[in-house]
């Protein structure tokens, strides 16, 4: 079944640091198994603000069995996080997608993780740590954390309370960028360079790291993941969740001449989504598979509508596509004939997308 909204009541709201808040929702006994989560995975929470509706991804930060939680930090010209953050109260319900996300933790009883997070990207390795250090209790991790300063720091209690209770399985790194620790080292942006010295210094092992998670901004993923890279980490052993892509992240790509040819002729779109097949046409004047959909009244799932998210993954059983931009899908899912809705355009002219394709 494609993921749809249901209205949960918000149950908690603990402010993190002053522009960040952990907002906790009650799960109604029927919705216990759709609700039901894997450490790091996201919820999409959809709102109407002046008129508009508007969606938005955020980790999850409790652990499986605990409280469903996410954590939200106010971006600058966030619309969504603003309303979040000045808006929303307890006892409020607001439409919450069931979890999504294939950012998680390892299969298996034991291992040494590396989490590597910047600002609110902390928010899925937290619900990872607990996880891990709660049901797994050989396995270590080592988490380097970025922010600018100690009062920005998201869960920090909740990240000392973490470390004093599994002081030999967690080793807890800060660093911040505009405040002064006494550690040069820890003292700036995490960024490749950076991650580099620490490995060389041996505070941390990228090598026997059966996992290196990393999450935040795209500049510091694409710069951490090419240095870990360039150090001999296998490319299985790197996994990251983009909450923004990065400045020199690939633009999204015009049409193609055989897009802009399909485009112009007409294309007729099917969507298979929970069994039931519905079609539509599709003009020149619609960007995307998402926004044609949208123009006849059809809900297909959606969260960040850019490429990064893989709420709108779905496969082409049917006819050929192009994506505008991809900085989600990995490279086997587009072998195997994944797409992002949001981000596709036909190139036939006919173009059939499923939805329930696992
Ligand atoms: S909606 Fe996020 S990738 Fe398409």
């Amino acid at each position: 079944m494609a993921p749809r909204f249901h209205d949960l009541k918000v149950t908690e709201i603990s402010w993190q640091t002053p522009d960040a808040v952990a907002i906790a929702f009650e799960v109604p006994e029927k919705l216990r198994e759709a609700f039901a989560f894997r450490p790091g995975q996201y919820l999409t929470l959809a709102a109407e603000i002046d008129g508009e509706e508007a969606r938005r991804s955020y980790s999850i930060c409790s652990a499986p069995g605990d409280a469903l939680k996410v954590g939200v930090k106010k971006v600058a010209d966030g619309r969504f996080s603003s309303f979040v953050n000045e808006h929303l109260a307890v006892g409020d319900t607001i439409r919450v997608m069931p979890p999504e996300g294939r950012f998680t933790s390892l299969a298996g009883e034991r291992h040494d993780y590396i989490l590597i997070a910047a600002g609110s990207g902390i928010t899925p390795m937290l619900s990872i740590a607990k996880t891990v250090l709660g049901h797994e209790p050989e396995s270590t991790i080592t988490m380097i954390y970025g922010n600018r300063s100690t009062d920005t720091i998201m869960f920090r209690e909740e990240l000392e309370d973490l470390k004093d209770r599994h002081m030999s399985r967690l080793s807890l790194v800060h660093v911040l960028s505009r405040e002064a620790q006494d550690v040069e080292l820890l003292n700036g942006r995490i960024d490749g360079e950076r991650v580099a010295e620490l490995a060389s210094r041996g505070l941390i092992d990228l090598l026997s790291a059966d996992g290196i998670f990393l999450c935040g901004p795209g500049e510091m993923i694409d710069g951490v993941s090419a240095t870990l890279k360039a150090l001999g980490v296998e490319e299985d052993r790197i996994r990251f969740e983009r909450f923004t892509p990065s400045g020199d992240a690939p633009r999204p790509r015009a049409r193609s001449a055989e897009a802009q040819k399909a485009a112009e002729a007409g294309v007729e779109v099917e969507i298979v989504l929970d069994g039931v097949r519905r079609s539509f046409p599709m003009s020149e004047a619609d960007a995307t598979v998402l926004d044609a959909a949208h123009r006849v009244g059809l809900e297909l799932p959606y969260s960040c509508a850019g490429g990064m998210c893989c709420t709108c993954r779905c496969r082409v059983v049917e006819g050929k596509a192009e994506m505008a931009v991809n900085y989600s899908l990995q490279p086997w899912e587009i072998e195997a004939g994944f797409t992002l809705a949001c981000q596709t355009r036909p190139v036939s002219g006919r173009l059939v997308l499923d939805f329930d394709a696992a």
